[in-house]
């Protein structure tokens, strides 16, 4: 049998981690959500919940992963105890990843041909109503165009796995990232700068509960505003599929895996912050309201940076660091099933990159022909993006994250054991995982889980 492939260094780990939790959820997610939900307020409920919930249950992945050095299809079978049924849930995950990307690679698209066309300056001299319309014509007319650049997606996903761990994802996902950093940077000091950025930052930063409770209409909404914010924490840090737990079975033992988790929060966090220090100030310096929904980012930050002296220049980069942001969780996404198939089917990592390329590129048709030639399909009252964000969102999150959590929290007649997981996640040196807290672990958390869970299907359906 071949050796598994492992990580180069440390850094490499901790960067494809957070490169794997860094994308739409950050960067065009996040803004959105904490503009339709009033703000500041909202921000904090939603770090309450990566403390409380996201930290632990990353941990768990990890550990899943490091202990059985498998992808979520084969590493329930290396840990159960003979004649349980975890394993089953391995299928799930997997399909939980291909679904993602089913819609994923759509919008990554998106962003790409916006990079493009902020460069060539195709939205200098638009009016706003100009803007919104290109948008609405590219998603709703123009199938062709969405089509190549979704290939485009897939391919240089496929083809920076191709390469290998060391040489392709992790060599590359480093790369992005670091530039990912440093541009994020550059462009929060740009738009705080902008004159009328207070306004924005004011909204962003200054808790108002009242925001949070009502709605514009003045409609009671906390319940919904808690329930939105336990779902994106689950989203921005990649939790419940595998995704996670994929690099921890890349990695040695020499340091403890809680210490590692905070790590890829802290940074994950960062640039969800750091891009509503972007979005927010340019959005109310140029009145330009902050509760425009998902298509915030594509029908408001043209005008904005139409309105900004050097527009092109910074929007050009503002869509590259979006593109980026996007397809290092691609990549990322793409090794977990490439290395589901090679774990499973013991076949090489080319015959895996070959068949998932087609399989890929067919899977995202559906979506990308929703909003369009398909768009009078509709599932559950939903469009066919919609209905894949709330399958992989609402459904294989929430549960997939109690699947860990019980595995890794019940007696080891029924799961994995805790002390099983203890002693694996806290091997080596650094932060040892806060073992105390296990009735939390396996009675508050699952509770609170199943919580989100009812209340996402309440909230979509009565
Ligand atoms: N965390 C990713 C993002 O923020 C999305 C994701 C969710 C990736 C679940 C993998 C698994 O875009």
């Amino acid at each position: 049998m071949k050796e598994r492939e492992t990580f180069a260094s440390r850094l490499g780990f901790v960067l494809i981690s957070a490169g794997c939790a860094i994308g739409l959820g950050n960067v065009w997610r996040f803004p959105y959500i904490v503009g339709q939900y009033g703000g500041a307020a909202f921000v904090l409920i939603y770090l309450v919940f990566l403390v409380i919930m996201g930290l632990p249950i990353m941990a768990m992945e990890f550990a899943v992963g490091r202990a059985s050095r498998k992808s979520v299809l084969a590493s329930f079978q290396e840990l159960e105890p003979k004649g349980s049924k975890w394993h089953v849930y391995g299928w799930f995950g997997m399909a939980g990843n291909y679904l993602l990307m089913m819609f994923y690679t759509t919008i990554a698209g998106w962003l790409l041909l916006y990079f493009l066309k902020m460069a060539k300056g195709d939205f200098v001299g638009m009016t706003s109503g100009q803007v919104t319309d290109a948008y609405q014509n590219l998603v709703g007319n123009d199938p062709v165009i969405q089509l190549v650049f979704m290939a485009i997606v897939v391919l240089l996903g496929m083809a920076i796995c191709s390469r290998g761990l060391q040489n392709g994802v992790e060599k590359v996902n480093k790369i992005m990232m670091l530039c990912l950093l440093a541009l994020l940077v550059v462009l929060a000091i740009r738009a705080v700068t902008l004159e009328g950025a207070a306004e924005g930052l004011k909204f962003y930063l200054v808790p108002n509960f009242d925001n949070l409770m009502y709605d514009a209409e003045g409609n009671f909404r906390l319940g919904e505003a808690i329930y939105a914010a336990m779902g994106q924490a689950f989203f921005t840090l990649s939790l419940g599929i595998g995704a996670m737990a994929i690099f921890g079975s890349y990695i040695g033992k020499e340091r403890r895996l809680f210490g590692e988790t905070i790590n890829v929060g802290v940074l994950d966090t960062c640039v969800a912050f750091v891009s509503g220090l972007i979005i927010f100030p340019s959005a109310f310096a140029f009145d330009i309201s902050p509760d425009a929904g998902p298509n915030l980012i594509f029908v408001t930050l043209p005008n904005v940076f139409n309105e900004m002296p050097g527009g092109r220049l910074w929007g050009a980069l503002f869509f590259v660091f979006l593109f980026f942001a996007a397809l290092s969780t691609v990549t990322a996404v793409f090794e977990n099933i490439l290395a589901c198939w090679m774990d499973r089917w013991n076949i090489s990592r080319s015959k895996a990159v070959l068949a998932n390329l087609i399989l890929i590129f067919l899977l995202s048709l559906p979506c990308l022909l929703g909003n369009n030639l398909w768009s009078g399909v509709k599932i559950l009252g939903m469009g066919i993006m919609d209905f894949e964000d709330f399958l992989v969102s609402n459904n294989l999150l929430p549960l997939g994250s109690m699947v860990y959590l019980l595995f890794c929290c019940l007696p080891a007649r029924y799961g994995w054991g805790y002390q099983n997981f203890l002693a694996e996640a806290n091997q080596g040196q650094g932060v040892r995982f806060p073992a105390p807290l296990r009735w939390y672990y396996t009675i508050l958390l699952p509770l609170i889980v199943l919580i989100i869970f009812v209340m996402g299907y309440i909230e979509k359906f009565f």
